[in-house]
C-alpha cells in the first residue's frame, strides 16, 4: 500500500518533472523550416503556438529581433487558430533564427532554429542539413483542422487557386510573369503524385522523363548532340527552368547569364573571348541577339544551353570558332 502510494508520488513527480521540461517547447515550435534542414526559397516562417497560451511572439533573425507580435486579437486566433505565418527574408546561407513567446511581459517560450537557405543554383546542399519536407503525416495533421490535405479527386482537379486544394498554400508559386503551362491551370497532380510514401505530393518520375513526357522531341533532340551540357547530361531540367513560373523568358530562375554565372563563376570578368591582342574582351551580353532579335544577347546567343556537336556547344551547328563570329559577322 505504502509502496504503492510512494511510486505514485514519484510517478506524479517525474510526471509534472516532464511537463516542466516538456512545457516550453510545446508552447511554441518552429514548424518550417525545421532546425538544421535548407530551403530553397525564402517565402515562410511557420509557427506553432500551444499551452501556456502565449500572446505575442518576437522573432530574432540573424541577431536582429523584430518587435513584439501581437497574437491575442480574438479575430486572429479566429482565422488562424494557433499557427503564425510570417515572411522572412533569409541571407544565402546559414540563417539562425530565435523565436520567444510571451504573455503578459513574461517569456514563456524560447526555441531556436538553425537552418540554411540555397539560394544559388550551383549550391550544394550543406553536410547535417535535411530538406525541409512538409507533407508528412505529423506536418499535415498540424494544418488538417483547417486547410484540406486529403482532398479528393475534384478538388485536386479545381482549376484555379479559390478551386484547387492546393491554392490555399501555393498560390505564390505562380505568382510571376510567365506561368508554365500545366502548373497555370493547376494541373498540379500531372507531374506530382497523389499518393506518395513516406511523404506526399513526390515527383511522377524523374525529373528529365517529367519533361519529356510532353516536351518530346526536345530531350531527343537534345539526347543526339555529340555533346551534352553537364547539367543535362545528368538529366537535371529544374536546375534552370522553373517547373512553375518565372520573371523571365524560357522559365529560367534568372536571367540566362545569371544562370550560367552561377556555376561558371567569374567567366564575365575580362578574359573571355578577347578580340585580339590589347583588345577589349566580346561584350557578353547587349540590347539584342543578332541570330534572334527577340531575345537579348547573352551567354545563350553563342552557346547552346543544352549541348552542341562542337566541345564548346556553339550555336547555330558552328563547328568552329571562326564559324561561329561568322554567324553574326559577316563581312
Ligand atoms: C486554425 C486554422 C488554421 C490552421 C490550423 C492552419 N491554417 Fe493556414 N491559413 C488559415 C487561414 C484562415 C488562412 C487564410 C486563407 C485565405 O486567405 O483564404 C490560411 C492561409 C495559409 C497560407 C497562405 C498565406 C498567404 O497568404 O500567403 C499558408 C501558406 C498556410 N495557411 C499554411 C498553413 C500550414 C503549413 C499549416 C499547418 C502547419 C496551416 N496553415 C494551419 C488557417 C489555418
Ligand atoms: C496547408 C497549406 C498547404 C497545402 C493545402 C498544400 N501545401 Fe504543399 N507545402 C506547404 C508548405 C508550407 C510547404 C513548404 C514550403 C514550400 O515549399 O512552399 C509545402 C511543400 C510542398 C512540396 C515540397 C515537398 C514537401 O513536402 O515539403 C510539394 C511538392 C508540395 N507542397 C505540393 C503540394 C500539392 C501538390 C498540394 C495540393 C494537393 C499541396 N502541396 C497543398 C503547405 C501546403
Ligand atoms: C511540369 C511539372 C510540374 C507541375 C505541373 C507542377 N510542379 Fe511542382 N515541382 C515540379 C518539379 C520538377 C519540382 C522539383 C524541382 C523544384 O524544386 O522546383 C517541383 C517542386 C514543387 C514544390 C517544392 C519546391 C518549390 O519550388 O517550392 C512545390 C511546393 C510544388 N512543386 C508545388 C506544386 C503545385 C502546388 C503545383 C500545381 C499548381 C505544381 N507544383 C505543379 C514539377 C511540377
Ligand atoms: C503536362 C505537360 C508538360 C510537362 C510535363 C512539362 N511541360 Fe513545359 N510546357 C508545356 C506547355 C503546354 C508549354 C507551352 C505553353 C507555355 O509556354 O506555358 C510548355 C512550355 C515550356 C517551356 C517554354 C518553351 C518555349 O518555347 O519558350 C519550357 C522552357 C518548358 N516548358 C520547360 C519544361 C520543363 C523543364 C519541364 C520539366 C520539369 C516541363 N516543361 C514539363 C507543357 C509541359
Ligand atoms: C544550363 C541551364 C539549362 C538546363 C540544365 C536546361 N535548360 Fe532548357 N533552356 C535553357 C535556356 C538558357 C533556354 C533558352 C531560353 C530563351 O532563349 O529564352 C532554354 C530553353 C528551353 C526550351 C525552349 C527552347 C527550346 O530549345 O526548345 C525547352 C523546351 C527547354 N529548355 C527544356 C529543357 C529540358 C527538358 C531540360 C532538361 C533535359 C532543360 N531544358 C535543361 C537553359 C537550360
Ligand atoms: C548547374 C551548373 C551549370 C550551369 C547552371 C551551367 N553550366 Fe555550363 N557546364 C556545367 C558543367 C558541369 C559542365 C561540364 C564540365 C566542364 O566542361 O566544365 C559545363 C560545360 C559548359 C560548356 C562547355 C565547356 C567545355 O570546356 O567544353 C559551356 C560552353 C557551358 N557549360 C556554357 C554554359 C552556359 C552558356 C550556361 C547558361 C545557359 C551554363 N553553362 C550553365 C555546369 C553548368
Ligand atoms: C560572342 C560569343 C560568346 C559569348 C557571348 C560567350 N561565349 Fe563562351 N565561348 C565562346 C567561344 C568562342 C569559346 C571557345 C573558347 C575560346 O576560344 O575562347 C567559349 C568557351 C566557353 C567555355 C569553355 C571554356 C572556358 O573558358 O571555360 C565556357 C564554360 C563558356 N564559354 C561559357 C560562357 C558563358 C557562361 C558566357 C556568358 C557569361 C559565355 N560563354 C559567353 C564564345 C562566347
Ligand atoms: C551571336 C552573335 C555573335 C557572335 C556569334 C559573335 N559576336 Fe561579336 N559581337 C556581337 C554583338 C551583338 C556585338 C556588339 C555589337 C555592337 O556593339 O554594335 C559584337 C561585337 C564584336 C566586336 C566589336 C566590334 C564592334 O562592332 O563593336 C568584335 C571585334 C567582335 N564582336 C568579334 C567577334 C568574334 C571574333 C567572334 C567569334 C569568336 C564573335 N564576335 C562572335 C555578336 C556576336
Amino acid at each position: 500500500m505504502n509502496r504503492r502510494f510512494a511510486t505514485n508520488i514519484f510517478c506524479t513527480a517525474l510526471l509534472l518533472g516532464l511537463l516542466l521540461l516538456a512545457a516550453p517547447a510545446m508552447a511554441l515550435q518552429i514548424v518550417y523550416p525545421a532546425d538544421r534542414t535548407y530551403v530553397t526559397k525564402s517565402n515562410y516562417l511557420i509557427l506553432k503556438t500551444g499551452d501556456p497560451q502565449i500572446t505575442g511572439v518576437t522573432v530574432t533573425l540573424n541577431g536582429t529581433e523584430s518587435d513584439l507580435i501581437d497574437i491575442s486579437d480574438e479575430v486572429y486566433r479566429n482565422a488562424f487558430g494557433d499557427i503564425i505565418i510570417l515572411l522572412p527574408n533569409w541571407r544565402p546561407g546559414n540563417n539562425q533564427i530565435v523565436v520567444a513567446g510571451f504573455r503578459e511581459g513574461r517569456r514563456l517560450a524560447r526555441e531556436a532554429a538553425n537552418i540554411v537557405y540555397l539560394r544559388d543554383l550551383s549550391a550544394i546542399p550543406p553536410k547535417g542539413f535535411e530538406p525541409f519536407v512538409m507533407h508528412t503525416p505529423e506536418g499535415e495533421a498540424l494544418c488538417a483542422p483547417c486547410h484540406l490535405m486529403q482532398p479528393v479527386p475534384a478538388v485536386r482537379r479545381g482549376d484555379t487557386a479559390a478551386t484547387n486544394a492546393c491554392g490555399d498554400c501555393h498560390q505564390g508559386l505562380l505568382d510571376k510573369k510567365h506561368v508554365h503551362g500545366p502548373a497555370g491551370v493547376w494541373e498540379c497532380s500531372v507531374c506530382h503524385l497523389e499518393d506518395s510514401e513516406p511523404n506526399r505530393h513526390r515527383l511522377v518520375a524523374s525529373e528529365a522523363e517529367l519533361c519529356n513526357s510532353c516536351h518530346i522531341g526536345k530531350v531527343e533532340e537534345f539526347e543526339q548532340r555529340r555533346f551534352a551540357h553537364g547539367p543535362v547530361g545528368v538529366g537535371l531540367c529544374t536546375i534552370c527552368h522553373d517547373p512553375h513560373s518565372s520573371d523571365h523568358s524560357g522559365f529560367l530562375r534568372a536571367k540566362p547569364n545569371e544562370v550560367c554565372l552561377a556555376c561558371h563563376e567569374g567567366l564575365d570578368q575580362g578574359t573571355h573571348v578577347v578580340r585580339g591582342i590589347g583588345g577589349k574582351p566580346h561584350p557578353l551580353s547587349g540590347p539584342v541577339n543578332p541570330l534572334d532579335e527577340r531575345k537579348e544577347f547573352s551567354c545563350v546567343s553563342c552557346h547552346d544551353p543544352h549541348g552542341g556537336d562542337t566541345q564548346f556547344l556553339f550555336q547555330g551547328g558552328a563547328q568552329t570558332k571562326f564559324g561561329l563570329c561568322n554567324l553574326c559577322h559577316q563581312k
